[in-house]
């Protein structure tokens, strides 16, 4: 019986963890950049941090039992409601705003298909403790910076935003009472979609009029302030979504932005700004959803606080990168390969392999004795760029013999000239 991962679920080979390593690697540098601090929380969590105030889809979707306590559990879906618990009872000896980020894995039983898995990685990057719109900027701008790191630009990647106080606006502009904001929420963020027929459906039967459902319909025209004011003439809506356009403009990041009155985002808790990154095409789903969620930490903590914040996740971010043809080639086996002539080369070889690792080089040789033939056939398999070569008659001469691999170029160098002789030849320090 041969048993395999679990459907959804992925495993990382070296192949595919170098890619891991790298979308990582990437996340992470940014978000230092922008002086946020790494934390992490426990996988699994009371089950009720869920099903307080993350919404009925992402409880459906729950990976949740019963443990050994009889505690109602669950693996956890998203970061933000741990952050909330985590944070508020230490509010107030944290310095605000709150810089944090980290990158857990999440579970979700969901539907497997393109794009959405049962697991995935997430960056989460959150700013807690600032009301104002320069925080919403700088989140946004850290999402985008992480796009740009890895090499895309926003011919690859839009940023599609909107604000949930200029769409409650909106609607009771509209003449929608309050207490069906939400369903008139969970329409507008299917309009264009093929949910959407059942979502209109469902304000129709709750008395709402054609008119009204037109008009939030034509909201997904809408691309511009000035479209906006002209739909909308005298409200004098969207005034903190036009400052935090205008600070990721000052930044140099506008190019990235589009205005989407059509992006609300799933989760119940936002209450303000709210945005979705996308690749340009249009042909995969969302790399990046976040927004402000300035009451989650009063629901869960009870601590009065303005928070911001996104999920970006590995999957579809990792599927456009391969795309754009932006995915690191080669693997992250050795450089370097120490190969030995004869059995009394072995404490050399040893001593050689070692100073080189002390250095930083990535260094591998044969662990039981080969011929010399089966150690270059090895190397060659691994990848090695070089093989240096330790013989009795280059030992004599304060030598090893060097030969690079790609190019099939030989020779010999002196021993204090090792090291300088693989940086020349390609060979990286860790
Ligand atoms: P979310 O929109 O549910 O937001 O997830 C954010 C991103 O995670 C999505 O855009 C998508 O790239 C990725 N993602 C979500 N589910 C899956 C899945 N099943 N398979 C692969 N990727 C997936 C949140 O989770 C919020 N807690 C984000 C946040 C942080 N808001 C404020 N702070």
């Amino acid at each position: 019986m041969r048993i395999q991962a679990l459907p959804g679920f992925r495993d990382f080979y070296p192949d595919t963890m170098a890619i891991r390593s790298h979308v990582f690697g990437a996340m992470r540098r940014v978000a230092l950049r922008y002086g946020f601090e790494e934390y992490d929380g426990p996988p699994l969590e009371p089950l009720e941090l869920y099903t307080q105030k993350s919404g009925d889809e992402i409880v459906a979707q729950l990976y949740h039992f019963r443990d050994k306590g009889d505690r109602e559990v669950a693996l956890r879906p998203e970061m933000t409601p741990t952050l909330a618990r985590m944070v508020a009872p230490k509010a107030t000896a944290l310095k605000k705003p709150i810089r944090w980020f980290t990158i857990p894995q999440l579970f979700r039983y969901e539907r497997q298909q393109r794009g959405r898995l049962r697991e995935h990685f997430q960056l989460n990057c959150d700013l807690i403790g600032e009301t104002g719109p320069l925080g919403d900027a700088e989140i946004v701008a850290l999402a985008i910076d992480v796009m740009r790191e890895l090499g895309l630009t926003a011919a690859d990647v839009r940023v599609r935003m909107s604000d949930r106080r200029l769409l409650s606006g909106i609607l009771a502009a509209l003449g929608f009472d309050a207490a069906l904001v939400p369903l008139a929420f969970q329409a507008l963020d299917k309009v264009g979609r093929s949910e959407y027929a059942g979502r209109r459906q469902a304000l129709i039967d709750r008395g709402v009029a054609a008119e009204p459902i037109a008009r939030l319909e034509a909201l997904g025209s809408i691309r511009s302030f000035e479209a906006l004011e002209l739909a909308f003439p005298g409200l004098a809506l969207g005034g903190e979504l036009r400052a935090t356009f205008a600070a990721i403009e000052a930044m140099g990041l506008g190019e990235f932005l589009d205005l989407d009155l059509t992006i609300v985002r799933g989760l119940a808790y936002y209450t303000g700004t709210v945005f979705e990154l996308f690749d340009a095409g249009r042909s995969l789903r969302a790399i990046c959803g976040g927004g402000r969620y300035d009451h989650l930490l009063a629901a869960l903590g009870g601590v009065d606080m303005p928070a911001l914040g996104f999920g970006m996740g590995d999957v579809v971010l990792t599927e456009l990168l391969k795309e754009k043809g932006l995915l690191p080639t080669g693997g992250t086996a050795a450089d370097v390969f120490i190969a030995q002539v004869t059995a009394d080369d072995r404490p050399f070889a040893l001593g050689l392999a070692h100073q080189l690792r002390d250095l930083g080089f990535r260094v591998e040789y044969a662990i039981g004795d080969q011929a010399l033939g089966k150690q270059f056939r090895l190397a060659d398999a691994r990848g090695a760029r070089v093989v240096l070569v330790v013989g009795p008659d280059d030992r004599a001469r304060g030598e090893v013999g060097v030969k690079d691999l790609a190019r099939g170029i030989q020779g010999a160098v002196k021993l204090d000239a090792v090291a300088a002789e693989l940086t020349a030849l390609g060979c990286m320090r860790a």
